[in-house]
């Protein structure tokens, strides 16, 4: 079928609007019709040429939709009509990662990735004689998603579109680096780097797992507001003096946790000098490829630091964005705080604009 998607032809050119051809689902996928779309820094990642993707490509990897059709051999657990989240990664089942209960990690995800076709290799977009890449196996800026059947998540009933779309990338994402990589941590400190869409579920799932004192980072102060209606206890905006100096005004000792979730070597670097004793780094932000930051040696074996990296909320999808939908639901993960802006699918670029100049809350494209 025919449809209008957003494509990246070239890293550095806006995003063309152009009508696509979506073959029908093959095998074990499914046909979605793409109702919310979240605009997420890690396409600009791509957009920008920060990291690489075969190209050209539809972008967009946090939807939700209506499942139209199920391809042939579908496992029986989806049904046409079912409202999804979709995930940017998909799961075997059968390789270690996925069989140890890591199944972010799963070997296909980066395998997907790197070819740019659903999990055969192979891809359902075209133009023409020209083939079109899926990005990361979704692809939903766009009316329609082909997608393998272990890319989706069911909403339950009462959550909308923007809020399903959100959940399946920045709120897993944000909230799983406190839930999962971190796991307990009532009383403790924690400071946030980045008040985007990431790190504001950070501050919900630090909020949620009782640490305290909260702090949060960021350099606009309107989001440093919304970061203190979530949860924040205290607020350093980046803009007004050195962050490590001020956290240590607030916290002589340091913080037990830090979630970076910007992806800039200063600010990890920053994180890394707000760490108390035993302090742990969550490293959440995607950085440009090859990207690196230094670690004083000396600090980290004296003072027993660590750093660690979470993909995804380190989580398991199919149980957590299960949970993050009734924690929504139950009033204690107040997601539509989260949503800024929408926009129809042909103004993406221009939500991307936004995002580039630091609009408050996750912008939305409702194709
Ligand atoms: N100090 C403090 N805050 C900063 C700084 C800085 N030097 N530079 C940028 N920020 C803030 C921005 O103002 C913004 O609020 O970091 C935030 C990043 O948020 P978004 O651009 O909305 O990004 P988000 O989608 O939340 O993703 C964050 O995680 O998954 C990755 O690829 C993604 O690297 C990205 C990160
Ligand atoms: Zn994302
Ligand atoms: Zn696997």
């Amino acid at each position: 079928m025919s449809m209008r998607a957003a494509v990246l032809r070239q890293p550095g050119t806006p995003l063309t609007i152009e009508e696509v051809d979506l073959a029908p689902p093959r095998s074990g996928e499914i046909l979605v019709r793409i109702e919310a779309s979240g605009i997420c820094h890690s396409d600009y990642h791509y957009m920008t040429g920060d990291i690489t993707c075969p190209l050209p490509v539809v972008l967009g990897h946090e939807g939700a939709g209506i499942i139209e059709e199920l391809g042939p051999d579908t496992a029986g657990t989806l049904a046409v009509g079912d409202r999804v989240a979709l995930m940017w990664r998909p799961r075997c089942g059968r390789c270690i990662p996925c069989i140890t209960g890591n199944p972010v990690l799963c070997q296909s995800g980066p395998r997907q990735a790197a070819t740019g076709g659903l999990l055969d290799g192979t891809s359902r977009l075209s133009r023409g004689d020209e083939q079109l890449h899926h990005f990361l196996g979704v692809s939903c800026f766009a009316e329609r998603v082909v997608v393998s059947e272990t890319s989706v998540v069911r909403v339950p009933d009462g959550v909308r579109p923007e809020i399903a779309a959100i959940a399946g990338c920045a709120v897993i994402t944000g909230v799983g680096a406190v839930l999962n990589a971190i796991g307990e941590c009532a009383g403790e400190s924690i400071l946030v780097l980045g008040a985007g869409g990431v790190g504001l579920s950070s501050v919900m799932g630090a909020r949620l797992a009782g640490a305290n004192p909260i702090v949060v980072v960021d350099v606009d102060p309107e989001k440093l507001e919304l970061a203190t209606r979530l949860g924040a206890t205290h607020t350093i905006d980046a803009g007004a003096g050195d962050t490590v100096e001020q956290l240590l005004a607030l916290l002589p000792d340091g913080v037990t946790w830090a979630v970076e979730a910007i992806g800039r070597p200063a600010t990890l670097q920053q994180a890394f000098d707000c760490l108390a004793p035993a302090g742990t780094l969550v490293a959440v932000g995607l950085g440009r490829v090859g990207e690196t930051f230094a670690i004083p040696v000396n600090a980290l074996v004296q003072r027993q630091k660590r750093v660690i990296g979470s993909l995804y909320g380190s989580a398991n999808p199919l149980v957590d964005l299960p949970k993050i939908f009734g924690l929504y639901l139950a009033g204690r993960l107040p997601l539509d705080e989260l949503i800024g802006t929408t926009y129809p699918l042909e103004r993406v670029n221009e939500a991307y604009d936004a995002l580039a100049s630091g609009s408050v809350g996750r912008a939305v494209v409702i194709p």
